[in-house]
């Protein structure tokens, strides 16, 4: 699948309204919104209120990317905030299978995040549990990093792990993606693309968000 999820991370904040209609218009696939505790990640970005908004005006499913401790305490929050799927980090979660049963429960996607320096096989007992995979292409924290070479190997592995098990779970890579990166990526088995920094700094989105889904 070839999937594309714009970051608003990277969007104007001062008209957020517009390049949520932009994304709506588009051929982008998912909302991605990253959600900073200034603990889990060395920054702070936005909240259940934002989100909120962001889903009055959204057309497209929010996939919200939680960079937090202790998820559990939010994960009702962002599901009444308009969540369609809820991505926690295996670094957070000392009972991943409990927060993973718990947002399935509320009958949304289940995804877990792993850090550049995870390493995809400890996954080998969750994995059947999940709907997304979404692997860190940079460390977690910022926009407009520098994209870590070793994740297509990461990708490649999971893509195997996947297919062994008959599983149709997806993969999703955050951070650093370009239009040469995201080709790599595709090719080694990647379902969704998440682009903050490129998408937005770029002169047309609506034409960058094309443009890489048809990579
Ligand atoms: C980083 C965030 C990313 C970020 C990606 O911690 O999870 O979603 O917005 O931004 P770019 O595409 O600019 O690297
Ligand atoms: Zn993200």
């Amino acid at each position: 699948m070839k999937l594309v999820a714009p970051s608003i991370l990277a969007a104007n904040f001062n008209n957020l309204e517009e390049d949520i209609k932009m994304i709506n218009e588009s051929g982008a696939d998912f909302v991605h919104c990253d959600v900073m505790d200034g603990v889990f990640v060395p920054n702070i970005s936005f909240g259940i209120p934002v989100i909120q908004a962001v889903n009055a005006i959204a057309v497209k499913p929010l996939d919200v990317h939680l960079m937090i401790v202790h998820p559990e305490k939010y994960i009702e929050d962002y599901f009444q905030a308009g969540a369609s799927i809820i991505t926690v980090h295996y670094e957070a979660c000392t009972h991943l299978h409990r927060v993973v049963q718990q947002i399935k429960n509320l009958g949304i996607r289940a995804s877990v995040c792993l850090n550049p320096h995870t390493p995809v096989s400890l996954l080998d007992d969750i994995i059947s549990d999940l709907d997304m995979v979404l692997l860190m292409s940079v460390n977690p924290g910022f926009g407009g990093q520098k994209f870590i070479e070793n994740t297509c190997r990461k990708a490649l592995a999971l893509k195997e792990m996947i297919l062994k098990r008959n599983l149709s779970v997806l993969i999703e890579v955050d951070g650093g993606v370009n239009l040469e990166v995201g080709k790599k990526l595709f090719d080694s088995g990647v379902d969704v693309l998440v682009a903050g920094s490129f998408i937005f700094g770029s002169e047309n989105p609506s034409e960058t968000i094309t443009k890489l889904k048809q990579l």
